[in-house]
């Protein structure tokens, strides 16, 4: 029997643990590119010739979650889309059809676990009118999960730093590569972080390759998430920081006997944040789009000394998933208890670590 990929969600329901609750970081850096996002798919957007034929318009988020963050998204894609159309409407369109409005399909994309009944049921009105219709697409987007040439505007956030699965090398005992006393940074070094690097660009060129069969000419592809600045690695981050912390908490559980050492030695996080540069390669080696904007944009809190208490909500609503699929249900309140009191004891130190980035980034589907 075909077994469906790994898949880690991120924290269900609208209770205090939840994604939707607990999102603000990655809804901070939404409204950060809103503005650019309408300035690009006014100026890049061509209805005249490709992408648009018909009446309908395709939009996909893929990683889409559940939650505010993706409605936002799409209603701003929506709105701008449909301003466009509307100004550039020709003359002829306008006496031939005077009241034709645009329809829009939007395509949720997200992992087969994903909480989609909570994203249905608090989908917005916007998203839910006669003229715009919304479909769930349960699939994992390192794969095709749309039709070929069927979508004008393809979007993802804060999505593409997890990794279809941790490399199996890391988490092997017999392998140079074995990451035994990490559960991602501190032995990111090496044969490791080689085994990450290797996998990242995997995973991306797979992303890029299936969106370019999904697009349609002309079409555009929106990208925004975290990477590092090529002299930055990940250990020096908060972020990095706080990874460590939890991989701690859990070595600590395993010698307290609520878990076993050997579990805690062979769970690897699937998630990496490339140097620039190694994002800028493989989204260049796919000949399939041509790259109109790639910038870095500032995280409204990049310079903001965040609360532990905000540090523990966000990093549990996000690793809920991962850590229960290697560890089994049952530990998480005692991890993020045991996450919460190391964090009072040794606060991070915001104005030590170094800063990652984040990037806007806008493809244009090459019309052959
Ligand atoms: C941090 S959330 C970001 C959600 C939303 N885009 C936002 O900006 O708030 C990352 C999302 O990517 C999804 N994801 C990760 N890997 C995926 C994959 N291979 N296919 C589809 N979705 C994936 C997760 O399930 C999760 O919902």
């Amino acid at each position: 029997m075909a077994t469906l990929p790994l898949s880690y969600p991120m924290s269900g329901g609208d209770g205090p643990h939840s994604y939707v609750r607990n999102s603000s970081y990655q809804k901070a850096a939404i409204d950060s590119v809103k503005e650019k996002t309408k300035e690009a798919i006014s100026k890049i957007l061509d209805f005249h010739n490709q992408p648009f034929k018909g009446e309908v318009f395709r939009v996909a988020d893929f990683g889409c979650s559940f939650g505010q963050n993706t409605f936002d998204v799409v209603g701003n894609i929506i709105q701008t889309v449909e301003l466009k159309h509307k100004q550039e409407k020709t003359e002829e369109e306008k006496i031939k059809n005077p009241k034709k409005e645009l329809e829009f399909h939007v395509f949720f994309n997200d992992q087969p676990n994903n909480d989609f009944n909570t994203l249905f049921k608090t989908l917005p009105l916007l998203l839910s009118t006669r003229r715009c219709f919304a479909y769930g697409v349960p699939s994992s987007f390192y794969g095709r999960v749309l039709p070929r040439n069927s979508i004008h505007i393809g979007h993802t956030s804060y999505t593409l730093h997890w990794l279809s699965k941790a490399p199996e090398d890391v988490g092997d005992r017999n392998s140079p590569a074995w990451n035994k006393d990490s559960i991602q940074c501190t032995s990111l070094v090496g044969e490791a972080s080689n085994a990450y690097r290797v996998q990242f660009k995997r995973d991306m060129a797979d992303f890029i390759e299936a969106r370019a069969e999904e697009l349609v000419p002309g079409g555009l592809m929106i990208i925004s998430g975290q990477c590092l600045p090529d002299d930055v690695s990940m250990v020096s981050t908060w972020k990095g920081v706080v990874i460590d912390m939890i991989g701690d908490c859990l070595f600590d559980m395993a010698k307290s006997g609520v878990t076993r050492e050997e579990m805690v030695e062979s769970f690897n996080l699937p998630i990496y944040f490339p140097n620039t540069s190694e994002l800028e390669e493989v989204i260049e080696q796919n000949g399939c789009f041509r790259i109109e904007i790639m910038e870095e944009v500032k995280h409204p809190m990049e310079d903001e000394t965040l609360s532990n208490d905000f540090i523990v909500s966000k990093f549990r609503a996000i690793f809920h998933g991962v850590i229960e699929e290697h560890f089994g249900g049952g530990l998480i309140d005692e991890l993020f208890g045991r996450f919460a009191k190391k964090l009072t004891s040794y606060p991070v130190d915001f104005k030590k670590c170094r800063k990652d980035m984040q990037y806007f980034i806008v493809l244009k589907r090459y019309v052959f």
